[in-house]
């Protein structure tokens, strides 16, 4: 199976966990601080905690910005569950943005007509890598007293406005996910990254059962959390990984114009967009039936001929968790079509030449009936 997404481990990446492996220090040692000190400073961002995974550091930053019972978190419905579950479960009612139709990216013309007294979070998510537009949701925040969390899942090596996705310019915080599909892995992961410092040490005691240290044995739990800690290997493979990052986004960025030339002429589809103040990283390629009546059929025919297309995303309100609080279908139009239509096809450094040849042809071939 030619999957949608797959991580690129070498040998250089072996031996960094390897040696951790040896060391004396599995999980708590040194390559954690390294990791988040590597992750500063190619985000240019003041400081970064990292996570077992981007779910714990999304749950760790609402938690820390003190989002709970009687708030409300304005984000996307085209996402993964984990950026609404997160707020879900500190007690908070999330608020849908619809998007804009080619980016996929919550439409921030909409943001302040959702904004109401018990409003205190906006979470953009960086649909499939293109970022959201930040400028003019940082200023509606800043109008309206808001936090603003991104949600950089799919964004790590990105741009915004020539600004790195993670330098906080436009925003309180930015996560990001290590998951081996995403853009750099170890294993499962995730990291905030903030450039408030007592944001930075709520975030240290979030990941760790909520514990200040004291003298000597002594420590205190400040409030009660989980633990959220991820191993020394997994960051030195997060650092052997972060060295080759910008490598690895150009070579999406060159398979994503390989797409567009080979197929851009196909009146049947639609084509992820770049937007003039966007460096995309394509974790995804999402295309777009323009017949959604198509979609499954598309999906079933790529699936039988060995290409493990995917589909990013149903909207979260209609899963059940959200129907039972009483979500109901049809509340945001556009978000609902793009998922009737939309497709993500294999984007990956390692993707070979034959592998994306054989995509192409299986599409072209289906679509020529
Ligand atoms: C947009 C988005 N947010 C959050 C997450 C959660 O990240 P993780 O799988 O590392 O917990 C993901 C992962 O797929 C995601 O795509």
């Amino acid at each position: 199976m030619i999957p949608y997404g797959r991580q690129l481990i070498d040998e250089e990446d072996v031996k960094a966990v390897v040696e951790v492996l040896m060391s004396d220090f599995i999980t708590q040692g040194p390559k954690v601080e390294e990791f988040e000190k590597a992750l500063t400073e190619y985000c240019q961002s003041p400081y970064a905690v990292v996570f077992n995974s981007g779910t714990s550091a999304l749950y760790c930053i609402y938690r820390a910005l003190g989002l709970s019972e009687g708030d409300e978190f304005i984000t996307t419905p085209i996402t993964f569950t984990a950026t609404v579950s997160a707020g879900v479960l500190l007690g908070a009612k999330p608020v849908f943005c619809d998007i804009e139709p080619d980016t996929g990216n919550m439409k921030t013309e909409l943001l302040e007509s959702l904004i109401t007294e018990r409003t205190k979070l906006v979470v953009p998510v960086h649909y499939a890598g293109h970022p959201v537009d930040m400028e003019r949701v940082w200023q509606i925040a800043q109008k309206y007293g808001l936090y603003v969390v991104e949600d950089a899942c799919h964004a790590l090596g990105s741009a915004y406005k020539g600004f790195k996705t993670g330098s906080c310019k436009f925003s309180h915080a930015v996560v990001f996910s290590f998951h081996p599909v995403k853009h750099i892995t170890t294993g499962e992961g995730g990291a905030v990254l903030v450039k408030d410092r007592e944001l930075y040490e709520r975030l240290l005691k979030c990941r760790n059962h909520g514990i200040r240290r004291g003298e000597d044995w002594e420590y205190y739990v400040e409030f009660p959390s989980f633990n959220f800690r991820i191993t020394d290997f997994q960051c030195a493979l997060g650092l052997s990984q972060l060295r080759k990052l910008d490598e690895f986004v150009h070579k999406r960025r060159q398979i994503a114009s390989k797409y567009y030339e080979v197929l851009g002429k196909n009146t049947r589809l639609e084509f992820p967009v770049e937007r003039s103040y966007a460096y995309h990283s394509y974790h995804l390629y999402p295309v777009r039936l323009k017949e959604k009546e198509k979609r499954r059929e598309l999906f079933r025919y790529l699936r039988k001929a060995g290409i493990g297309v995917q589909v990013h995303y149903i909207p979260v309100y209609w899963h059940p968790f959200l129907q039972k609080l009483g979500y109901k279908k049809g509340l945001c139009p556009i978000a609902e079509d793009f998922y009737e239509r939309v497709l993500s096809l294999p984007i990956y450094p390692s993707l070979k030449e034959e592998e994306f040849i054989y995509v192409v042809e299986k599409l072209e071939e289906f679509l020529s009936v």
